[in-house]
C-alpha cells in the first residue's frame, strides 16, 4: 500500500494529537484546553446562526473576525489571515514558504507537530536543542544565522511554558534570511507579544489560536497576523473557505468579549502559581510557566525512583490525564494543564499519595 503515497509520507508516522476522551467525569489536564467555558456571547452567535446562512458558503476572508482582530491588535484588516486552527495556518506556512529543495528550522523540545509537516511537505529538518539549564530554557545563540527558508518558534513554548524575551526574537527577525513564524498559542497568558515585530519586519508572522485563550479548542479557529504582502502570497495555499459560517461568527463574538476571556485567563494564571508552588513542595522541579500549563520533573528524592510514565499511567488510573513523552529532556518530565481549582486540587492530592508511597 505504502508506494501509492509520496515516500516520505510513507516513511513519516504522522502526529499523535493527545488522548480525547469522550466521557466527561474524565479531569481533563493533557491537551491544554481552557477549563471555563466560552465567552456566552459566542453561544448565543451560533444560536443565531440562520438555515440562510447555512444553505450559503461562508464569507471566505471572515471579514468581521478580521475586522475585530485588526481593531484589538491595531493593525489593518488585512494583516489578518483566519484558519481552520493554529495546526491549519502552520501547514499552509509550511506548504507556501519550503520546497522539497528547502529547509525548515525548528526547536526541540518544541511543539511535536513541527517535524512531522516538514516530513509531508519533504523539506529537510535542521533542529536546533533549546538550551537547558536546570529550569532555565534558551534559544541557542546562533540560531538566526543558520540557513533556512522557515523557522517555526513557539513562545512561551510548549512543552516548557518558559517565555523567550521579545529582544531576543527581534534579533533572530532582522538577521534571519527567510520566514519566522512566532507560535504565540499560548500568549494569552504571558505578560507581552511578539506585535510589535509585525510592524517592524515582514518575515514575521504571529500564530495566534481560538483554542486556549478563548475555550473554543472544538470549533477549530485560528489566525495569522502579518504584514499584508506576506499574507497575501499564503492565501494562496489556504482552502477556499477555510472557516465555516458557525466558527466565524462564534469565533468574533468571543474574541469582541475580551472582558469575558481576561477573566478566564487572570483565575488560570493565579491557578498556575498554586500549581508551580505546590508541585515544587512535593519536590517536582519546574521552570517558570508563561503558558496555560506547566512541565514538571518528577522528584528524584523518592526512595524508589519513579518514572513520568509511572506516574502518567498512575494518574491515569485515577482519571486524571496528563501528558507525557518518551523524548530526550522529556521522559522524567509530565506537562500538566492548568485546571480549576478543584481539579488542580484532585491532581495534587494523587501526586502525594503517589510520591509519599514510595
Ligand atoms: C504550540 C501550539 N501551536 C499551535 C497549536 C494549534 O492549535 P489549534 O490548531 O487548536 O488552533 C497548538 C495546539 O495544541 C499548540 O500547542
Amino acid at each position: 500500500m505504502t508506494n501509492l503515497v509520496r515516500p516520505n509520507i510513507a516513511q513519516s508516522s504522522g502526529y499523535s494529537p493527545g488522548e480525547q476522551p469522550t466521557d466527561t467525569t474524565t479531569i481533563k489536564l493533557n491537551t491544554n484546553e481552557n477549563p471555563y467555558s466560552p465567552s456566552p456571547l459566542a453561544l448565543e452567535a451560533i444560536r443565531a446562526i440562520t438555515f440562510e446562512q447555512l444553505r450559503r458558503y461562508p464569507n471566505p476572508r471572515a471579514d468581521l473576525f478580521r475586522q475585530a482582530a485588526a481593531s484589538l491588535h491595531g493593525v489593518d484588516p488585512d494583516c489578518i489571515m483566519t484558519f481552520n486552527g493554529g495546526d491549519e495556518l502552520l501547514a499552509a506556512m509550511v506548504r507556501a514558504c519550503a520546497s522539497e529543495k528547502d529547509s525548515i528550522l525548528f526547536l526541540e523540545p518544541s511543539y511535536s507537530l513541527y517535524p512531522v509537516l516538514a516530513e509531508i511537505q519533504g523539506a529537510d529538518k535542521i533542529v536546533q536543542q533549546y538550551k537547558i539549564n536546570d529550569t532555565n530554557w534558551s534559544l541557542p545563540d546562533n540560531l538566526e544565522t543558520i540557513e533556512a527558508s522557515l523557522l517555526l518558534i513557539c513562545n512561551p513554548n510548549a512543552p516548557s511554558g518558559h517565555f523567550e524575551p521579545i529582544a531576543r526574537l527581534e534579533q533572530i527577525a532582522k538577521n534571519f534570511l527567510g520566514v519566522v513564524v512566532i507560535d504565540e498559542a499560548y500568549v494569552d497568558f504571558a505578560d507581552e507579544s511578539a506585535l510589535a515585530l509585525v510592524h517592524k519586519y515582514k518575515n514575521v508572522i504571529l500564530l495566534r489560536t481560538m483554542s486556549k485563550g478563548y475555550s473554543l479548542a472544538g470549533l477549530r479557529f485560528g489566525y495569522a497576523i502579518g504584514q499584508a504582502s506576506i499574507l497575501k502570497e499564503i492565501e494562496k495555499v489556504r482552502d477556499s473557505y477555510p472557516c465555516d459560517t458557525i466558527a466565524i461568527a462564534a469565533a468574533t463574538a468571543a474574541l469582541k468579549d475580551q472582558a469575558y476571556a481576561r477573566s478566564t485567563w487572570q483565575k488560570i494564571k493565579s491557578e498556575r502559581a498554586r500549581l508551580s508552588c505546590a508541585l515544587r513542595s512535593l519536590g517536582f522541579v519546574l521552570p517558570d510557566s508563561h503558558a496555560n500549563f506547566v512541565l514538571a520533573q518528577i522528584p528524584a528524592s523518592t526512595k524508589q525512583q519513579l518514572s513520568g510514565r509511572h506516574i502518567y499511567q498512575s494518574l491515569k488510573e485515577k482519571n486524571i490525564l496528563v501528558r507525557w513523552w518518551d523524548l530526550p529532556h522529556l521522559t522524567n518530565k509530565i506537562r500538566i494543564t492548568v485546571g480549576t481549582q478543584e481539579q488542580n486540587d484532585k491532581l495534587l492530592q494523587e501526586l502525594k499519595t503517589l510520591i509519599c508511597a514510595e
